[in-house]
């Protein structure tokens, strides 16, 4: 049979963790090969590069240098950039990951080619349409040949937009990532870089915070964030997204920062390794909010929404405006209940269900 050929299109820091995963096994793969594009979106060493390098990922065959602007900007950027290459590189698939930018750009310009689109973490829905992730995610399920769902939830959602014969529950491809992580990384010493440069060593107990998202990107909510933190009965390490940097800074310095650590963005194993030591996490990332439920870790979330509605039950995740005493009191207050048993996010082996369902596609495909 001939050796199909699969396109990848990555641009930011969570896309680079779940391809890490399917990337190992089309490389043992005979009968698929993978090229790999990166649109450029996340471009800083801790925010790109790192994470090649510490996943073991193949270097991109193209960096398309793209980032920046407003949504429409980078978005058609990206998409001018992606389709000389989609053309010259001629694909059977394109395979796309979770809700970025670089998601719908590379799948809007794929399905105008006639290209298939695999969708990798479709179905999710915060049902806030000013959440541009919830626009990324829609556009990008309902273009696709090939959608892969993390949770039935997600299969259910999919379903009900009339999606249900594309689709198929596979389980998570970040609790793949997070389970092959927490084994290399625990017993690792982790020295943090503080956003002065200084070394910061870990606390004994802690706080996880993370906080980058568009809807938290101002400065009144950045000052109740970082107030919140002061007020935390722990010391609070946050690694600070450069989008944030400025205003971060701006509101540590006004209110001071005694149980503040602010430190640069660390790669995916430094994220791993803080997780599982911290007490408790706080955060607006949606790979963080599934990640703390992996760890049995009691997540704050500063949204109004889940990225998955899975992690609310026995108050494992708690949504709060992010709001001081809001986040104070979720974080200290309220109580989880642990169900061991309870694991919505598949069995950890998803990126294999993944590989044999695009081989299954390949083979329909060749049949028609
Ligand atoms: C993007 C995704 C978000 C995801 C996040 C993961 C979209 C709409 N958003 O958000 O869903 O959760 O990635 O981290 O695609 N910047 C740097 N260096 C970098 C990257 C970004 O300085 O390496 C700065 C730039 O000023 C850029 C800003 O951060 O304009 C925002 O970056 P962008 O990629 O637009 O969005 P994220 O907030 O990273």
């Amino acid at each position: 049979m001939a050796q199909r050929k699969v396109l990848t299109v990555v641009g930011a820091r969570p896309q680079f963790v779940k391809a890490a995963v399917l990337s190992r096994l089309f490389e043992g793969a005979s009968d698929m090969g993978q090229v790999l594009v990166h649109t450029g979106q996340h471009y800083d060493r801790n925010m790109s590069g790192l994470f090649f390098d510490e996943l073991g990922m193949p270097d991109p065959d193209y960096n398309l240098g793209i980032s920046g602007g407003s949504h429409a900007q980078m978005t058609a950027r990206m998409m001018e950039a992606l389709e000389p290459v989609m053309v010259s590189e001629r694909p059977d698939m394109v395979l796309v990951y979770g809700d970025t930018n670089s998601t719908l750009a590379a799948a809007l310009t794929a399905v105008k080619l006639y290209l298939p689109v695999c969708h990798v973490e479709g179905g999710f829905r915060t049902r806030s349409r000013t959440n541009p992730e919830e626009i990324n995610r829609i556009c990008t399920d309902h273009v696709a040949s090939l959608v892969f769902a993390p949770t039935t939830e997600c299969m259910g959602n999919l379903e009900g937009e009339g999606l249900g014969g594309v689709s198929s529950f596979t389980g998570d491809i970040m609790f793949d990532a997070f389970l092959s992580a927490a084994a290399v990384v625990r017993g690792r010493e982790h020295f943090l870089t503080g956003l002065d440069g200084g070394r910061i060593d870990v606390p004994g107990e802690f706080v996880y915070l993370t906080c980058h998202r568009e809807e938290n990107d101002r400065d009144g909510t950045i000052a109740e964030v970082v107030r919140a933190a002061q007020e935390m009965p722990l010391p609070v390490v946050y690694p600070v997204h450069p989008r944030m940097q400025g205003r971060v800074r701006a509101a540590a310095k006004a209110q001071g920062t005694d149980n503040l650590l602010l430190v640069e963005p660390v790669g995916y194993l430094e994220s791993v390794a803080l997780l599982e030591r911290a007490s408790f996490v706080v955060t607006d990332s949606g790979g963080l909010q599934r990640e703390a439920f992996f760890a049995g870790k009691k997540c704050v979330t500063l949204l109004p929404f889940a990225s998955a509605n899975e992690t609310l039950s026995g108050n494992r995740n708690t949504l709060v405006t992010p709001v001081t005493a809001d986040a104070v009191l979720a974080a200290t207050q309220v109580e989880q209940t642990i169900d061991a048993s309870f694991m919505p996010f598949g069995d950890g082996r998803a990126a294999e269900k993944m590989l044999d369902a695009i081989r299954t596609y390949f083979m329909i495909a060749g049949q028609k």
